[in-house]
């Protein structure tokens, strides 16, 4: 199950990747109409697409001119493979310029929102729709002449070819993006595409995932064992249960506390898997050790090398032990939680050909002479079908919807060095900020909401006598993803009360500061 993702056995979208920001969205869009999409790369052989079981194909937009020299190129015979293709953006200028159409550069370009006009009505892409939509557009080049055996099927308010159509050989393009949530109503556009252009039965549910990778894992598996790093964060909870639900006691997962969790975190990740669902879990307290190590340091870097080689020599360890487990066999496969975003291939901007292959190991420079089989059973999954999976499964709300929190754990949110009384600091003022935030109804409408402890120490008063103690900034933001970020405008009450505990209940801290900066040009941790 390692390599490429495992074929999923139903419905199924082919999504050629040239380059756009909003490539991941499309393939997103499809899912939720319950069709399973998959990304691939723009210059994927014909032959081999039409050997994927697909039942239709979507070219993405991408920053390209269909004329510049490096343009990304699709192979021209998937237009002659009998299934129907949409051209998004690029994806309708390339389609236009490949089969005799003429696409020029525009007078100016077109970027944001816009109003199409359907005037074929009978067009499938617009059934149960209005003839009049708010669209969004974002493109330089436009289509000027169509391609024989195409027409016209709206129009926009500078080009007349703003959605196009080969009626017999079920070709579409159009200039804007139905996928982006400034086209209200471009769901339903892709939805008429993949259920009444393509024919796609709605068989990509939570529910066949959980079913069909569990055969797989038990197929790929057999009688073997397997070790998982479990941190306690959605991805690696979800993959224990899935695999708990395959192979049962065939699972051993490894916990490792790095003496950087928060309050009574390693407790609830042993209670939860341990007690409540009998997964087998092998407990590291490692925490000495990493704190011994990290004595002295106060160079963020340097924190970060530290606990990252001291993770791997302590999960390596406690591997080792396992692999080499004399009771009925040692262990033979690795399995990480890794996400279908961290093994797109990418295309890169300028159109070469040369991909960008991201490489993600969440256990992180394990050797290579280790020798564990890799098992990635969450390859295919965006995260928000991670988080649906594991609810499935029968994880509670606060595991699935928890917010991100570091591998280094706490000791990017200490400033300086990383000492048993700052932590102690930190984890009491930590506990105050996630109580209030989820009491409120906060908790799970932000990103991340955290304390972070500043190597400041300034002039207070309590009662009548002065006070020179520590400083905490609370961080608290939105975020789709984690790339940009922005404050989030906490009710005064809600802020005030923080403050108040903090200052009152957390010995050695006298000022709390709220951090009002966005990323970027800030980042979330203060590291
Ligand atoms: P920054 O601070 O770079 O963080 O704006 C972006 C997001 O990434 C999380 N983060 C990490 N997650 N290991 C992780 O698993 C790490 O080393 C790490 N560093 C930052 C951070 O919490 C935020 O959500």
């Amino acid at each position: 199950m390692s390599a490429p993702a495992e074929p999923f056995h139903g419905s199924k979208i082919l999504i050629l990747d040239f380059g756009s920001q909003y490539t991941q969205v499309i393939a997103r869009r499809v899912r939720e109409c319950q069709v399973y999409s998959q990304i691939v790369r723009y210059d994927t052989p014909a032959a081999e697409l039409a050997g994927m079981g697909a039942r239709g194909i979507i070219l993405s937009g991408g920053p390209a001119s269909v004329y510049a020299p490096n343009a990304p190129q699709p192979d021209p015979a998937i237009f002659d493979l009998g299934l129907p293709v949409l051209g998004i953006c690029y994806g309708l200028q390339l389609m236009a310029h490949r089969l005799g159409g003429k696409v020029e550069a525009g007078e100016r370009r077109e970027y944001g929102p816009g109003t199409l006009q359907v005037e074929a009505a009978d067009c499938a892409l617009f059934q149960g729709l209005t003839e009049k939509l708010d669209i969004w557009n974002s493109h330089g080049d436009k289509l000027r002449q169509l391609p024989e055996g195409f027409r016209a099927v709206a129009r926009s308010e500078n080009s007349p070819y703003a959605v196009i159509e080969h009626p017999a050989k079920r070709l579409f393009g159009m200039q804007f993006h139905p996928e982006v949530a400034h086209t209200p109503r471009g769901r339903e556009i892709l939805q008429n595409f993949v259920y009444k252009v393509c024919g796609c039965a709605t068989d990509w549910t939570m529910g066949s995932f959980i079913e069909q990778t569990c055969a797989e894992i038990r197929h790929t598996v057999g009688a073997e064992k397997v070790i998982l790093g479990l941190s306690g964060g959605v991805d690696s909870s979800v993959a224990a249960m899935l695999l708990h639900q395959a192979i049962g006691e065939q699972l051993t997962c490894i916990f490792v506390n790095n003496g950087l969790l928060r309050e009574n975190e390693a407790e609830a990740v042993q209670k939860l898997f341990g007690d409540n669902f009998h997964i087998k879990l092998k407990y590291v307290d490692a925490s000495e050790r990493f704190l011994e190590k990290l004595a002295g340091v106060t160079d963020p870097e340097q924190k970060r090398k530290i606990i990252g080689n001291e993770f791997v020599r302590v999960f390596e360890r406690a591997a080792v032990e396992l692999k080499a487990d004399g009771h009925g066999g040692g262990h033979r496969f690795l399995a990480q939680g890794t996400l279908y975003p961290d093994v797109i291939e990418s295309v890169s901007i300028s159109g070469n050909p040369a991909a960008l292959i991201k490489s993600h190991h969440n256990v992180g420079g394990l050797p290579d002479d280790m020798e564990f089989e890799l098992l990635e059973p969450l390859r295919q999954l965006f995260k928000d079908e991670v988080r649906q999976v594991g609810s499935q499964l029968g994880l509670p709300k606060e595991v699935v919807q928890r917010q991100p929190f570091p591998g280094p754990g706490l000791a990017v949110r200490i400033l300086g060095e990383v000492t048993e009384e700052r932590l102690r600091i930190l984890r009491e003022a930590d506990t105050i900020v996630v109580n209030e935030m989820k009491s409120s109804d906060w908790y799970y409408r932000v990103w991340q909401s955290f304390a972070v402890l500043l190597p400041v120490r300034s002039v207070g008063v309590m009662g009548d006598e002065r006070t020179y103690e520590n400083t905490v900034a609370l961080r608290i933001v939105e975020s789709q993803d984690g790339m940009t970020a922005d404050w989030v405008r906490l009710p005064y009450e809600l802020l005030a009360r923080i403050s108040g505990r903090i200052c009152n209940e957390v010995k050695g801290v006298n000022r709390v500061c709220y951090d009002i900066s966005s990323k970027p040009p800030s980042t979330i941790e203060w590291e």
